[in-house]
């Protein structure tokens, strides 16, 4: 059975392509093989975990590129070179243009560390997304996946699964919980369903 190539970019840990490697070792992502990684840094641990699961990385750094259309332009070609099909935003922090979301309609997907529409858009990234909503007081948070477009974490919901914030919550011990109670179990399933969808052509 055909399976739809899957490129995971990553600039951090990597945790969550963690989780998606181990969910397709558990045979949870038959419709989809991870076949690239690729980073925004030669320094994210995320490269460490694809190379112990034999996964293919590739580092394309913005700043060694005149300019964004020029960046984006070498990782269409990386792409392309790997016949990637669809795109995983696990932790990615650089920029990517309406241009190159537009090229891949409905085949990239981001992992957002909040119940989209809360504490999303511009700033709300990393512990910052805790952060604020620890200073709102909410009682519930959790994660979404969501499809990417030109607008920041502006795309269609996919998944999403609440967590409670408990009495004395630190934004890391929030964001702990986000991860692996939502963050983790969310993004196989999604990415499953989108890699599905995609072979079956709909
Ligand atoms: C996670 O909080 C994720 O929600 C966000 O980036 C953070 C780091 O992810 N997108 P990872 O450990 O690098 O997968």
């Amino acid at each position: 059975m055909l399976r739809t190539k899957i490129a995971v970019f990553v600039s951090g840990g990597g945790t969550n392509l963690q989780a998606l490697l181990d969910a397709q070792k558990r045979g949870e992502i038959p419709s989809g093989e991870i076949a690239l990684v690729l980073a925004s840094n030669d320094s994210a641990y995320a490269l460490t975990r694809a190379a112990d699961n034999g996964v293919k990385s590739v580092v394309v750094k913005r700043k060694e590129f005149p300019s964004q259309e020029v960046y984006e332009q070498k990782m269409k070609e990386v792409l392309e070179e790997n016949a990637i099909e669809m795109i995983v935003l696990a932790g990615f922090m650089s920029l990517l243009s309406e241009d190159f979301t537009l090229a891949y309609p409905k085949r990239i997907v981001n992992i957002h560390p909040s119940l989209i529409p809360s504490f999303c858009g511009k700033g709300f990234y990393g512990l910052h997304v805790h952060e604020a909503a620890l200073a709102y007081g909410v009682k519930v948070t959790g994660a979404t996946v969501h499809y990417v477009n030109e607008i920041p974490d502006g795309g269609e919901i996919i998944l999403q699964k609440a967590v409670d914030v408990l009495e004395g919550d630190t934004p890391e011990v929030l964001q702990r919980r986000v991860m692996e109670q939502a963050e983790w179990v969310i993004l196989p399933k999604a990415v499953e369903m989108v890699a599905q969808k995609l072979q079956k052509g709909n």
